[in-house]
């Protein structure tokens, strides 16, 4: 068993966290997560309702520790999410996107932890100064909405700016990433787009088809469908989908897909439509090759990432 925070002082088998992911992983993902050995998260989105929440807590409360998600752009419009991830009681509850100071402390009173998403060393020394319990070094790869630095450069720098336990994110969907970044000195790695193809995420098989077969050099990182859908997303971060006949169009024309326009039509028409709707992923697609349970990807990364960093060590160094 490798030793790190994760799994020395939270007792996760692996260290490994599954994103949470709007409209992706609900608690069926989670649960699956967590039974497998790692820390499964359900993600929620700017609209999601109370109720919703509560009820898929109390799902993936049956596999044991569980996770949520939160975007902290939107709680402030929306306090009532954040009360019911309180009520719901996870082990861990992410904010990201923003600033988490002012909710740190109401998480901790109910003994919850907590973890943020960070983009660049002065966002990790801030979500320090904030008493976070972990920081995610989110990387441009990630798949979703993300910063502009790549992981290996965030990851060292936020390593070397905090001694809040880090875990890596964006770009981690084999063993050797995971192995990676635990020789780095991350306490694990944060996975979103390794479980995209796996049929306990909320993708119909048409998108999961979309996500089988696209490569890493086939993703795009942009506003416009936010903007389509009139997210207010702060500028500060786009999100990384599959390029398709959409994004090929209007990704730099943000300004021309609002609602009067005929980007707008023609994208609400299409819902479900993948050559225009949008299908979120990483570059760590060009990994994700083939319909796998997510019980499976937990385990193959986890357990792989032991063997792999045991037979890497021993061929790096001569014998004592
Ligand atoms: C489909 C999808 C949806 C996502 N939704 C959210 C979300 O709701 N909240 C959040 O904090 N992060 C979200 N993310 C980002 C993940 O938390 C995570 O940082 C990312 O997946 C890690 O990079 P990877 O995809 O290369 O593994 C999402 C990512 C994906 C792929």
């Amino acid at each position: 068993m490798i030793h790190t925070f994760l799994t020395d002082s939270w007792g996760l088998r692996y260290p490994i966290i599954g994103a949470p992911m709007a409209g992706v992983a609900d608690a069926v993902l989670a649960a699956a997560v967590s039974r497998a050995g790692g820390l499964g998260m359900i993600g929620m989105s700017s609209q999601a309702r109370p109720d919703f929440l509560l009820q898929q807590a109390a799902i993936a409360r049956t596999a044991g520790p569980f996770g949520i998600g939160l975007m902290i752009w939107a709680l402030d419009e929306r306090p009532d999410l954040f009360e019911a991830a309180l009520t719901a009681r996870p082990m861990l509850l992410s904010l990201s996107f923003g600033d988490p100071t002012p909710y740190v402390a109401r998480c901790h009173a109910s003994s919850i932890r907590v973890a943020t998403q960070v983009h660049s060393r002065d966002e990790a020394i801030q979500a320090q100064a904030a008493g976070v319990d972990l920081i995610v070094a989110q990387g441009s790869e990630a798949g979703g909405h993300t910063g502009s630095v790549a992981t290996l450069p965030l990851m060292q720098i936020v390593l070397d700016a905090v001694t809040v336990p880090v875990v890596a994110a964006g770009g981690i969907a084999s063993p050797r990433g995971v192995g990676g970044v635990i020789a780095a000195g991350a306490a694990g790695a944060w996975i979103g787009t390794a479980l995209l193809a796996s049929p306990e995420t909320l993708h119909r098989p048409v998108a999961r088809e979309r996500i089988l077969s696209a490569r890493e050099t086939e993703t795009v990182l942009t506003h416009v469908f936010d903007r389509v859908q009139d997210l207010p997303w702060p500028d500060a971060y786009p999100g990384r989908a599959i390029r398709n006949h959409f994004t090929d169009q209007w990704h730099g024309r943000e300004e021309d897909v609002g609602p009067s326009s005929m980007a707008f039509q023609t994208f609400h028409r299409h819902r479900g439509d993948y050559d225009i709707d949008f299908v979120y992923v990483g570059q760590a697609v060009g990994l994700v090759n083939a319909t796998r349970s997510a019980e499976d990807v937990v385990k193959t990364m986890g357990q792989g990432a032991e063997e792999w960093l045991r037979q890497r060590m021993a061929t790096l160094f001569d014998p004592a």
